[in-house]
């Protein structure tokens, strides 16, 4: 039951396992993590995919032909376990050149510069079978209000993503973009900041089916918003095209924790929406189940994979305990108390206008309703019993 299996979708970026600790005020505090090591070990461990950017797999600016071996040692080591690669993106902000941006930096060379770096990749992300090509605009930002006009940067990012969709038409890949939003870290303030900017920003693009978002917990959680609420919009919208899963605690730097050591409540309601929440109680979602997490950099090698194992582990027990809090006779009674399926009933009536609804305002007491006690805690409570064990 908690043991994961490739069914489970599980996957994990290259850069996670692969963090060496290195952090503004230490140095790194593991060795490098070889490719070929990281996808046997997730694989054994039961993981089914892993992603990278393009810096992680061969290092930036490397000569063709390093390019090409580093990427024959991948596909052998994907072979050789039968794991699959689900999404790839790039890094357009650990080098100096984007320490202003890629597709909104200020120099217009960068930016096209930028956009080469993301167009090779995309190439090798098709070669390799990805569905979902992640943007991540960490650079894309300022520290001053001064510094950036965001109006034109907004321009420029679109100018960006019209010209990714025409590329991917162009070639017949079968691929789609996903935005990655953050709200600040490493730029002061980052654009496309929360989720909701980038749903409304992914309107006003030529081909808008070809995007959608990448939320990550940590980052809506930094912005003090509940995770499982702006995941429940983005499928609302069709607009969740991959997720990043891990754990942050508060309003504050991006802790990129194990799934489930952050806010353990929204965790679980976000595995039952994810699970469970489907029209019929089917799942809501069938992409990966992606972890974006750091291994603490107390960590030695061994604690690297007992805490991969650990993310993994966390999402099958919720899995299992919304299962079992979905299944309770006492859960459905108080989720039928508090109205929760009721809310799916249209407020109008099938061919009723407004002229009927203020037609029939006389039979309704609000002093009556207002008495209506929704039972919401006991609900909460239920929840967290079922979390706990104790059910
Ligand atoms: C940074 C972050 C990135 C993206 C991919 O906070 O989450 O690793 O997921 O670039
Ligand atoms: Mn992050
Ligand atoms: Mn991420």
């Amino acid at each position: 039951m908690v043991t994961p299996t490739p069914a489970d979708k599980f996957s994990f970026g290259l850069w996670t396992v692969g963090w060496q600790g290195r952090d503004p005020f230490g140095d790194a505090t593991r060795a490098e993590l070889d490719a070929v090591e990281a996808v046997h070990r997730l694989a054994e461990l039961g993981a089914y995919g892993l992603s990278f950017h393009d810096d992680d797999l061969f290092p930036f600016g490397a000569p063709a032909a390093e390019r090409g071996r580093r990427i024959e040692l991948l596909r052998k080591a994907l072979a050789e376990t039968g794991m699959v690669v689900p999404m790839v993106t790039t890094n357009l902000f650990t080098h100096p050149v984007f320490k202003d941006g890629g597709f909104t930096s200020n120099d217009r060379a960068v930016r096209r510069f930028a956009l080469r770096k993301v167009l090779r990749n995309v190439e090798l992300a098709a070669e390799l079978g990805a569905r979902t090509y992640v943007l991540w605009g960490g650079r894309e930002g300022a520290e001053y209000d001064s510094a950036k006009d965001v109006r034109a940067a907004l321009d420029r990012y679109r100018e960006s993503l019209n010209m990714l969709t025409d590329f991917v038409r162009d070639r017949g890949y079968d691929l789609r973009f996903a935005i990655e939003p953050k709200p600040n870290e490493p730029r002061g303030d980052i654009l496309l900041p929360t989720l909701g900017h980038a749903l409304a920003f992914i309107t006003t693009l030529e081909h808008p089916e070809l995007v959608g978002v990448n939320p990550e917990v940590g980052h809506e959680q930094m912005a003090g918003l509940n995770f499982a609420h702006g995941i429940a919009q983005a499928l609302w919208q069709g607009k969740l095209f991959h997720i990043d899963l891990n754990g942050q605690r508060g309003i504050k730097y991006d802790q990129d924790l194990v799934f489930g050591h952050g806010d353990l409540m929204n965790a679980f309601s976000l595995v039952d929406l994810l699970e469970n929440g489907g029209p019929n109680g089917e799942p809501a979602y069938d992409g990966p189940r992606h972890f974006d997490y750091k291994p603490s950099r107390t960590e030695d090698m061994s604690g690297v994979w007992d805490s991969a194992a650990a993310n993994m582990r966390t999402y099958l027990l919720l899995k299992e305990r919304a299962r079992a809090f979905r299944a309770d006779p006492e859960v459905q009674q108080a989720l039928s108390a508090a109205g929760v399926g009721d809310l799916r009933t249209p407020t109008l009536a099938a061919g009723e206008g407004y002229a009927d609804l203020l037609a029939d305002a006389d039979g309704f007491d609000p002093d009556r309703a207002g008495e209506r006690g929704y039972g919401f805690v006991r609900l909460n409570q239920l929840a967290l019993e079922h979390l706990l064990g104790a059910r």
